[in-house]
């Protein structure tokens, strides 16, 4: 009798954690204001969480152990302070000016901060974080992270081009461009370089990272001309059409899906992809696939391979349905906290849904394409590749079925939230209830950019649309113009044993080795087995990423990543020795 009693106040005590079953549309409207606030708390001086932090620091989380986050990141703070930025600079919020002028001020400071990822001129922008009283951290972490500086500049110059918009040039000029600049360059100059990703684990290139600084450029670029610093202009354009050859490099055809990291052994399934679609989406650009906005087809099939591989690893999405919400976290094998799922991952799915419906509903039009077929047809499997406009059938049942699943990523989010409304950065993934660090940042803005999205609400533009790129024939480190046309014969061998009637190919990123389609990827000979061999005749003073693949009864294996990497010679020939990893 005892026991059960006992067992029945655990019982109401765990059911009482979940209060909020609420549908989507109204976990927005209550939710909104508390994330709001929980932003706001952790802002220094005067946020009532932000526990001393100097004025305009981001703190991480208030919680000082298991885990301490009482830091200042220089990604989380800047992808929260562009969302006030957006929302004081659309309007939404015109009393953020004096919070927005801090942030600015704590950051300029941060700069010049020397730290162990160096000083301002040699590579100490790349430092990840900050003790929030803005001295340096000096204990061991995963340094640098390249993300940061983009992240930073993108912010800012969302800020100065609506200051620029209201005649504030001068302050614009005197002010701000020096702080951006020190960024724009820093991406300008390292974007080629190593990085630990946004999770501060894999010491590789990452698609987050190198999307984030695509778009800076750009936008920096766009900056530097409207003030008339055009040498600062036309580097930017160059390392852009460089980051944006690259960045197709990433997209695994194969997989449907893009991998996030060139390094670590995993998948390559992870939220940074996702991530990287809401926070370069540009209403512009439509639907575009070379800079994967939300609603392209390589953004989609990638989100439903993200989502899908969830399902099966968290005890709270099973019994759910295949073509429904779930709850996700950063990538599948993640272990820590033993891996479970995110708010800001969660919310992150629900946002480029609600950005995709956006751009299809302003265009009147959706288009379905053999890549994308997969995650539409979750929803109607009958649906075949076509352009559907808004006035069709098919575009109806295809948009609110997606509009459908989104609100079921909020749902998710809403059943695993108290009834304080309080968001950690975790929620376990058998238990549902919160985990790591408490009232993160991060995790309200999450939500109030998935609500804005909800709403229909954009911001502005950062010039994604009409992007294309020149891989191929210009290379990815010339950006295009200075025509070297010649080509030069490289002479591929790989040392890889193989079984009877399995072949090694070679496949790369630019049209001669079949733009990364293993279909169209290039046989070499085994004639002085186990060496393999093909000479292919390829651009000169071209650099591309490439791998070998083996073939075997119609499957195909990829080598472990990294990708390789090359740069034919300017004339002459090459001998590359390759041994099968
Ligand atoms: C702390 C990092 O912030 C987190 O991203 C990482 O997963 C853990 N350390 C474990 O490496
Ligand atoms: C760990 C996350 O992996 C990382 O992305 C974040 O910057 C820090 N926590 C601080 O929130």
């Amino acid at each position: 009798m005892r026991a059960f009693v006992v067992l029945s106040v655990v019982l109401a005590s765990v059911s009482s954690v979940f209060a909020q079953t609420a549908s989507a549309a109204a976990y927005a409207t209550t939710e909104a204001p508390i994330a709001k606030a929980g932003v706001l708390a952790n802002i220094g001086p005067s946020g009532s969480k932000s526990q001393g932090a100097k004025a305009g620091i981001v703190i991480a989380s208030p919680s000082t152990s298991n885990p301490d986050y009482l830091y200042t990141w220089t990604r989380d703070s800047s992808l929260v302070f562009k969302a006030l930025i957006d929302q004081y600079t659309s309007g939404i919020d015109t009393t953020l000016r004096g919070a927005i002028d801090n942030f600015f001020n704590a950051e300029k400071i941060l700069q010049q901060v020397s730290n162990p990822s160096g000083t301002v001129s040699t590579g100490g922008l790349g430092e990840p974080k900050f003790n929030i009283d803005e001295t340096a951290f000096t204990g061991a972490w995963g340094r640098p992270q390249r993300d940061g500086p983009a992240l930073r500049a993108t912010a800012l110059i969302t800020y100065a081009n609506y200051l620029y918009s209201t005649g504030n040039t001068t302050f614009v000029s005197n002010t701000l461009w020096p702080v951006i600049k020190l960024d724009l360059d820093y991406a300008a100059n390292n974007w080629n370089q190593t990085t630990f990703d946004l999770w501060e684990e894999v010491s590789s290139s990452s698609f987050f990272t190198t999307a984030v600084q695509h778009r800076s450029l750009r936008e920096g670029a766009t900056l530097a001309t409207k003030l008339g610093v055009t040498s600062s202009a036309s580097t930017y354009t160059s390392a852009a059409s460089s980051l944006l050859c690259f960045l197709q490099s990433y997209w695994n055809p194969a997989g449907g899906y893009i991998t996030a990291n060139t390094g670590g052994g995993r998948s390559g399934k992870d939220a940074n992809t996702v991530l990287t679609s809401i926070h370069t989406f540009d209403p512009a650009a439509g639907c575009d696939a070379v800079t994967f906005q939300p609603c392209s087809d390589k953004a989609l099939s990638n989100l439903k391979v993200y989502v899908d591989s969830f399902r099966s690893i968290y005890g709270i999405n099973s019994g759910i349905a295949s073509n429904a919400a779930v709850a996700t976290g950063r990538y599948p094998e993640d272990t820590y906290y033993n891996g479970n799922p995110w708010y800001l991952t969660t919310l992150a799915v629900a946002e480029q849904l609600y950005d995709a419906l956006i751009v299809w509903n302003a265009r009147g039009s959706l288009n379905v394409t053999s890549t994308s077929l997969a995650f539409f047809q979750q929803f109607s499997s009958s649906v075949t590749t076509g352009t559907y406009p808004s006035t069709s059938t098919t575009f109806t049942t295809l948009t609110s079925a997606v509009k459908t699943f989104a609100d079921g990523f909020v749902a998710v989010v809403a059943k695993y939230t108290p009834s304080s409304g309080a968001l950690s950065e975790q929620f376990d993934k058998s238990s549902g209830s919160q985990l790591s660090a408490a009232d993160l940042t991060w995790s309200y803005a999450a939500a109030l950019t998935a609500f804005e999205a909800r709403n229909g609400t954009t911001f502005a533009s950062w010039g994604a649309a009409g992007l294309t790129t020149s891989c191929s024939s210009s290379g990815s480190g010339s950006g295009g113009g200075s025509g070297s046309s010649g080509s030069v014969p490289v002479n591929f061998q790989e040392t890889a044993t193989t079984v009877y009637g399995e072949n090694i190919f070679i496949v790369g990123s630019i049209s001669p080795l079949g733009n990364w389609d293993p279909n169209s990827a290039i046989a070499l000979s085994a004639a002085n087995y186990p060496n393999w061999q093909v000479s292919i005749s390829l651009p000169a003073s071209t650099t591309f990423q490439y791998k070998y693949i083996r073939k075997y009864n119609g499957a195909v294996t990829w080598e472990s990543d990294p990708n390789r990497s090359f740069t034919t010679p300017s004339s002459g020939s090459y001998n590359e020795n390759d041994t099968w990893r």
